[in-house]
């Protein structure tokens, strides 16, 4: 391990209104709608408790208070599971329990970007650097996509953006990274541009939501400074950071499912119900009539 700081802390920002989701999310918070029998929130928090993080940071809004009760101990629940000797159903709820003090939670007041949501978290991070894992993003992998990224970390210390390979034409819906040259691991990253224009990428490497950042970036993203769509963008914020300091690309190589869209969820529910061998042998046949169906 070289001498960089160890990474301790991850920042969720959950305040997302999910709008892609409605009804659902009219009561729901997108966060908590649930892939097999999981929130999807929890899939990312284990993604980063996998790879070593310690403190779990929600950048929270109003509506999402039920995500802070979801993180916390359910009384009532548990005596009566307690009284009726289910300790299989006890055992799986303490195990998915943060420590007491490991999880914090502040709320982004209104929705002004990606950029600004991390920005909120700067008291609670301090001076340290951070992990960063958007919720919509869930992935299955040998090896998380935050684990990996952490052993690069280890390796060249600095900042690091997880990146997958799109389709060409359809790097204008994400943040696009310039490649350079390989690094054990992974590669430097040589710009980053947020939604461009068609045609115009640097490459079809997208940012998938997955981050190690070093705390100089809350100075930055202190201005406010708005970008595509008018909201305060991380990535442009990452730009500046790039100027004094290197970012390294990490490629994951997995299977990704963006849980914000209906196609990316039920893609998601339906590869993770598969994994699951008590449920596959039951939906197995009926899911291969469905699709023999269309034909
Ligand atoms: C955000 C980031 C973008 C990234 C994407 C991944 O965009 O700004 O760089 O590629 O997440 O999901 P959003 O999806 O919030 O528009």
């Amino acid at each position: 391990m070289g001498q960089q700081k160890k990474l301790r802390k991850a920042v969720f920002p959950v305040a997302g209104l999910g709008t892609r989701f409605l009804p659902a999310t009219k009561a729901v918070p997108k966060e908590m709608l649930t892939v097999v029998d999981k929130p999807v929130i929890q899939y990312v928090v284990d993604e980063a408790a996998e790879a070593g993080i310690e403190h779990f940071v929600f950048i929270t809004g109003r509506g999402k208070g039920v995500i802070e009760d979801y993180f916390d101990i359910q009384f009532e629940l548990e005596q009566t599971l307690k009284a009726r000797n289910k300790n299989a159903e006890l055992t799986l709820l303490s195990g998915l329990l943060p420590v007491a003090g490991s999880a914090s939670f502040t709320r982004q007041q209104e929705p002004l970007g990606l950029g600004h949501a991390v920005w909120c978290s700067r008291d609670i991070v301090g001076q340290e650097p951070f992990a960063l894992l958007l919720p919509d993003m869930i992935m299955r992998g040998d090896k998380g996509c935050m684990k990996g990224m952490v052993e690069l970390y280890n390796k060249t210390g600095g900042n690091i953006v997880a990146v997958e390979e799109c389709a060409p034409d359809q790097a204008h819906k994400y943040g696009i990274v310039g490649v350079g040259e390989a690094l054990e691991g992974g590669f430097k990253i040589t710009e980053m541009v947020e939604k461009p224009a068609k045609g115009t990428a640097p490459s079809n490497f997208f940012i998938n939501g997955r981050y190690i950042l070093q705390p100089e970036i809350f100075k930055i993203l202190e201005t406010q400074e708005r970008g595509a769509g008018n909201e305060i963008q991380l990535t442009d914020g990452m730009l500046k950071l790039a100027k004094h300091q290197d970012f390294a690309g990490y490629h994951f190589k997995g299977d990704t499912y963006d849980c914000g869209a209906k196609d990316g969820f039920i893609l998601a529910n339906v590869a993770f119900a598969i994994e699951r061998e008590d449920i596959r042998s039951q939906i197995e046949e009926p899911l291969k009539a469905i699709l023999a169906a269309l034909k």
